[in-house]
C-alpha cells in the first residue's frame, strides 16, 4: 500500500499506539481520520498534524463500542475526507481478570475489542468490494496468539480479533482487501501505565504491568508504529514489533505442552500461585 494520497482512519487515536499510528501515517502522506471516545482528547494531535499540513488531519467522535457508532464512523469519515484507503481498528479495553470478572467486564471487552472490528468491517466493505481494493488493520495483541496471564477476557477476545483479521484476509483477499493484525507485547502507554486510565478501562489486576514487563522489553509507541507503517507498505498480514512473539508462536504450534509449561511458570513468577 502506498501512504501517500491515501486516506486512513484510525481508532483510539487519542494517545498510546493509536496516535503513533495517526502521526506515522500523516507523516508518510496520508490524510489522517482520528477516532476516539468523547472526552479523549484527539483535537490537539489533529491540531498538531493540520499545523504541518493544513486539512490534512481531521477528528470524527465515536464511542466504537456500538454498531451505529462504527457505522457513523465510517459515513463521517467519507463524508469529511472524501473516501477510506485503510481503516485501523485499534482502540481496545484491558480488564477483567480470572472467572470472578464481570459480565460487564466480558461484555465491554467483546464489544470494544472484537465486534467493533467486524460492525466497522461491515460497513467499509460494500465500498472496497466494490473498488476492488481496500485495507482493515486491527490492534489485536501478543495476547491474542499467545496467552494474557491474569486475564481471560483480555486473553480470549484478543485471540478473536486476530481470528476475524484472518477470516477477512482468507475470505476477501482474493477480492483485493488487504488485511494486517498488530500484536504487540508491552508497549509504553497509559493501558500498561494503569495509572491515568479511564475509569471503566479498570487494571486487568494490579500485575497486569508487571507480567508485560516480565515478559519482554516495553517499547514505545513511535517505534511500534514504524514496524506497522512497514508491514502495511508491504501488506504483511502479522505485525510483531517484538520478534520473539513469533519465535513463541512456533513454539506454541511445534511443541505446546512446554509452551504451557513455561507460561504456568511466568504465571507464578508474577502472582507467586
Ligand atoms: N500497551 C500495551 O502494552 C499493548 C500491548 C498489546 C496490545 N495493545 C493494544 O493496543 C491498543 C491501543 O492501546 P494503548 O496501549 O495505546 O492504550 P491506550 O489506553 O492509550 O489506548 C486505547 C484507546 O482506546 C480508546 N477506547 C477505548 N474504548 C473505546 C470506545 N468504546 N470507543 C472509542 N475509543 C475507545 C481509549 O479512549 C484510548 O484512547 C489496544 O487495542 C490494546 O489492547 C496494547
Amino acid at each position: 500500500m502506498e501512504f501517500r494520497g491515501s486516506v486512513a482512519v484510525v481508532t483510539g487515536a487519542a494517545g498510546g499506539i493509536g496516535a503513533a499510528l495517526g502521526e506515522r501515517f500523516h507523516d508518510a502522506g496520508a490524510t489522517v481520520v482520528l477516532s476516539d471516545r468523547a472526552g479523549a482528547d484527539v483535537q490537539t494531535i489533529a491540531a498538531r498534524l493540520n499545523a504541518r499540513r493544513p486539512d490534512s488531519a481531521h477528528v470524527v467522535i465515536a464511542d466504537i463500542s456500538t454498531e451505529h457508532e462504527n457505522e457513523r464512523l465510517v459515513h463521517e469519515a467519507r463524508r469529511i475526507a472524501g473516501r477510506i484507503d485503510l481503516f485501523f481498528a485499534n482502540a481496545g479495553v484491558a480488564m477483567g481478570t480470572d472467572l470472578s470478572a464481570s459480565e460487564t467486564e466480558w461484555n465491554t471487552s467483546f464489544d470494544v475489542n472484537v465486534h467493533a472490528h467486524r460492525w466497522a468491517a461491515k460497513y467499509l466493505l460494500p465500498d472496497w468490494l466494490a473498488a476492488g481494493r481496500g485495507y482493515f488493520a486491527s490492534t489485536a495483541s501478543a495476547a491474542g496468539v499467545l496467552a494474557q496471564i491474569g486475564s481471560a477476557p483480555y486473553s480470549v477476545t484478543k485471540h478473536a480479533a486476530v481470528a476475524f483479521a484472518e477470516w477477512l484476509s482468507i475470505t476477501y483477499g482474493s477480492r483485493g482487501l488487504r488485511v494486517s493484525c498488530l500484536c504487540p507485547q508491552g508497549v509504553n502507554t497509559a493501558m500498561l501505565r494503569g495509572g491515568d486510565r479511564p475509569a471503566e478501562n479498570s487494571a486487568i489486576n494490579p500485575n497486569a504491568g508487571n507480567v508485560v514487563r516480565a515478559a519482554g522489553a516495553v517499547l514505545e509507541p513511535h517505534e511500534v508504529a514504524d514496524a506497522v507503517h512497514d508491514a502495511i507498505v508491504a501488506e504483511r498480514f502479522f505485525v510483531f514489533p517484538h520478534p520473539e512473539v513469533a519465535d513463541y508462536m512456533k513454539l506454541k504450534a511445534t511443541e505446546h505442552e512446554r509452551w504451557l509449561g513455561g507460561m504456568r511458570k511466568l504465571q507464578r513468577r508474577v502472582f507467586g500461585v
